[in-house]
């Protein structure tokens, strides 16, 4: 049973002023540790590392990855073993200080090393070191991961009455493989649509992604918007601006890779006349803040 996610009214001067009205469901709230969209990716690939016995698991990611957070506490509470593939070479983030306390093993594959993950035998050596533990892709993504976000949308709709909604037109969020995006879509119906604002540029993949898991069959309308302000983990001083007065405006913590830069994507489709007054969209905040010590460091030098 995933834990249940608190919705509530997003209290920014330019929906008000624009009368569209946006309810954010709160994923960052579900858990001190195992936070955000994280839960819910990986909730059905940890059950099928269950259903095959193993004894733990073994994901990849960066020195800076909600995933591999996630995945270590999870390992750490719930009694099974982890491992982390890590990009690059050995450094001491707060994230990588944390893996390492949450007991998870890590292994440094370099950038060469890691950009091989899509290598057809790249997983051979690992199998063969650790033929116990269940392999979970980059980022709890694929199939598993977005039918575990699926459960996002019932989450939403069972909160509904509770801000006042009868009903809602789209739902809006960050995307880094669009998994939870495609999740979204999956369980949602002919009549709403899915805005991704992609925290990577254009051609890195998402869409193909989205496309993949999705099997090319559904109706839902979905549209993947480029969020991401000149690349990846690209920060810069309106950003922060926005995020610090954003914050204080709504109360809500957002952090500058992916939530961050989805609502200023957000504030800028608004503003554009995109939606219709009386709109009304759900913003899904994905967590992540548990990265946000490393980007304040970052931050400091804006
Ligand atoms: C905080 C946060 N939001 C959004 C995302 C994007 O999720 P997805 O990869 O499912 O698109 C991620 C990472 O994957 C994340 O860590």
């Amino acid at each position: 049973m995933l834990p249940q996610a608190p919705l509530q009214p997003l209290n920014l001067p330019w929906l008000a002023a624009s009368g569209v009205s946006v309810a954010i469901l709160r994923l960052d709230l579900i858990d001190p540790l195992i936070s955000g969209n994280k839960w819910f990716k990986l909730s059905h690939h940890l059950a099928a590392a269950k259903e095959t016995g193993a004894e733990g698991v073994i994901s990849l990611g960066g020195a800076h990855s909600n995933h591999l957070h996630a995945l270590a506490s999870a390992g750490k509470r719930f009694g099974f073993s982890t491992v982390g593939l890590l990009r690059g070479h050995a450094v001491e983030t707060p994230t990588v200080l944390d893996l390492q306390a949450f007991g998870m093993e890590l292994h440094w594959l370099g950038y060469a090393g890691y950009r091989a993950r899509h290598e057809a035998d790249f997983w051979t050596p690992w199998r063969e070191r650790y033929p116990q533990l269940y392999p979970i892709p980059e980022g709890g993504g694929g199939r598993e991961g977005a039918l575990g976000c699926a459960e996002i949308v019932q989450q939403a709709r069972d909160q509904l009455s509770d801000i006042g909604w009868d009903d809602y037109d789209g739902w809006w969020l960050a995307c880094g493989t669009g998994t939870t995006l495609a999740g979204l879509v999956l369980a949602e119906a002919e009549n709403r649509s899915v805005y991704g604002a992609m925290a990577v540029p254009e051609g890195h993949g998402v869409a193909e992604n989205v496309a993949a898991i999705l099997g090319g069959d559904r109706d839902v309308r979905y549209e993947l918007l480029d969020a991401s302000r000149g690349g990846f983990a690209k920060v810069d001083a309106i950003l922060l601006d926005f995020i610090a007065t954003s914050e204080s405006q709504s109360g809500v913590p957002l952090e500058p890779l992916y939530t961050g830069k989805a609502v200023l994507a957000l504030q800028q489709a608004v503003e554009a006349g995109r939606f219709a007054q009386g709109t009304r969209l759900i913003f899904v905040h994905t967590g992540g803040l548990q990265g946000k010590r490393a980007s304040n460091a970052l931050c400091a030098a804006y």
